[in-house]
């Protein structure tokens, strides 16, 4: 199944790359825009998102490049001030001149501050990377505590836990000391992050996990989907999107963030910077974004190629010298060619949570007497589409359900998740899994399932089972 799954992503892929570059053709010479912001920042907030960039705190002296900065961008990320070794560069003394500097910069010009990262296996100081066990483990979690906390209130969202899958086939886990203190440390960070600053979105951030394929990839995706039906503390992905030769741009990039999105989380590009800075690459990166609701914004990993931590591969929107190059002018163009933002906001699919009964349960529930209703979203592109459908209980809760759709002719359902399929092409009965069946009253649910051809409307209806 797996191989099945994996073999139509490809056909997806090559279906998308053609359909990407007819329409990009044709934009330029046919539409005419729906809006015309002048700047990233400002035709990124016509539909909704953000558009960032990692900043130095060395740099802000510096007036050709925050002259760029203020203009053109709306969302700042330090780019290693607000890492372990710069925070807490002796254990327990804590430091912040650098970091604070980029944050008041950024909030006095009006821009938000993504934060990058509280627990990683990289840039640690010393003394951490000579912890291991229950030491380090309540080291991090202490480091997370102050550091959110220091900045509660000021931090948009932040990198929870930074690049902890491996690299390769596996899937799985990359050796750290921080995987060595127990698989569990992910979501105890998570939780120490949502207890110290409650209010800004917690993320996953990660590289190599941009390509749908990859098993890197459905590693994180396993991971979070185990975390939303857990009630891990998780609100958004980074997909840091370094892309570059050994780690190219693929056109079912579109599918891994809609794909994430479907668990119910925000999906966010973190540290985008593409080797050559192909101007078509990159207007494919924003279409994709703005062909996801939940895909909030674009943060680019420097603003001048001078300024990339790979200059060498010239990979920014901004030549050394400040000027805009032809991937800048594709970014603006794909910005507000887009799609305008929702105009309702995109559910949030909050699993169940599910008090283990105190009385013994009757040996077969009773159906939910208020039924149910199914609404479906489809993302359709050539070739192939994702299909998000909502459950929403009616006047009594639910203990299990069934959303029927129907497919056309030709399509094929490949990949589904968070609810079990009767087969996969025409009429299709969709029953919950053991994590979502029961709603309460007026609750939702979600899942969501992928396919080649065209769905059509798959006119869902849904009863309680
Ligand atoms: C990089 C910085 O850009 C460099 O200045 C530094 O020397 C190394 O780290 N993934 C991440 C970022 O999450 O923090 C990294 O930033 C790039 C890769």
């Amino acid at each position: 199944m797996r191989n099945v799954t994996w073999r139509a992503a490809s056909r997806v892929a090559l279906a998308l790359t053609g359909a990407g570059a007819l329409a990009a053709g044709m934009a330029l010479v046919l539409v005419t825009p729906a809006s015309a912001g002048t700047t990233l920042g400002a035709s990124a907030a016509e539909k909704g998102r953000y558009f960032g960039t990692a900043v130095a705190a060395y740099k802000l002296s510096e007036n050709a490049y925050t002259t760029i900065l203020n203009r053109e961008f709306t969302m700042v990320t330090p780019e290693n001030e607000m890492k372990i070794d710069a925070t807490e560069p002796q254990q327990g003394r804590f430091s912040y001149a650098n970091s604070e500097q980029i944050v008041n910069h950024a909030r006095s010009h009006g821009m938000q501050v993504r934060g990058h990262t509280l627990a990683w296996h990289g840039q640690q100081p010393g003394w951490m990377q000579a912890m291991e066990g229950t030491a380090l483990r309540n080291a991090m979690l202490n480091h997370i505590t102050q550091v959110a906390t220091h900045f509660k209130g000021q931090i948009y969202s932040w990198d929870v836990v930074n690049e902890a899958f491996a690299d390769g086939n596996s899937g799985g886990r990359r050796d750290s000391n921080l995987q060595r203190t127990g698989n569990d440390w992910i979501e105890a960070a998570f939780r120490a992050a949502r207890a110290a600053d409650p209010g800004a979105k917690l993320c996953y951030n990660d590289y190599n996990t941009d390509n749908w394929t990859w098993a890197k990839t459905q590693g994180v995706y396993n991971m979070v989907r185990d975390f939303k039906a857990r009630g891990v503390p998780i609100d958004c992905v980074g997909f840091q999107s370094h892309f570059n030769n050994d780690s190219p741009y693929a056109s079912n990039y579109r599918t891994t963030l809609s794909s994430f999105a479907a668990l119910g989380v925000d999906v966010q590009i973190t540290e985008l910077d593409i080797q050559g800075a192909s101007a078509n690459t990159y207007r494919s990166v924003v279409e994709d974004c703005l062909a996801v609701a939940r895909c909030n914004g674009i943060t680019v990993w420097g603003i001048r190629d001078n300024d990339s931590w790979r200059a060498s591969q010239t990979p920014l929107l901004f030549n050394s010298n400040g000027s805009k190059k032809a991937a800048y002018d594709a970014v603006l163009a794909a910005l507000n060619n887009g799609t305008p933002p929702p105009t309702t906001a995109p559910p949030t699919s909050v699993p169940p949570t599910t008090a283990p009964p105190t009385t013994a349960p009757p040996t077969t529930p009773p159906p939910g007497q208020g039924g149910c209703t199914a609404t479906v979203t489809v993302n359709q592109w050539t070739g192939g589409f994702v299909a998000n459908v909502r459950v929403t209980a009616g006047s009594s809760a639910l203990n299990g359900w069934t959303v029927t759709t129907t497919l056309p002719s030709g399509a094929t359902v490949t990949n589904a998740w968070s609810a079990n399929p009767s087969g996969n092409t025409g009429t299709t009965n969709w029953t919950n899994v053991s994590y979502n069946g029961q709603v309460g009253a007026g609750q939702s649910t979600e899942f969501g399932f992928q396919g080649t051809g065209t769905a059509g409307s798959l006119s869902p209806t849904c009863a309680a089972s």
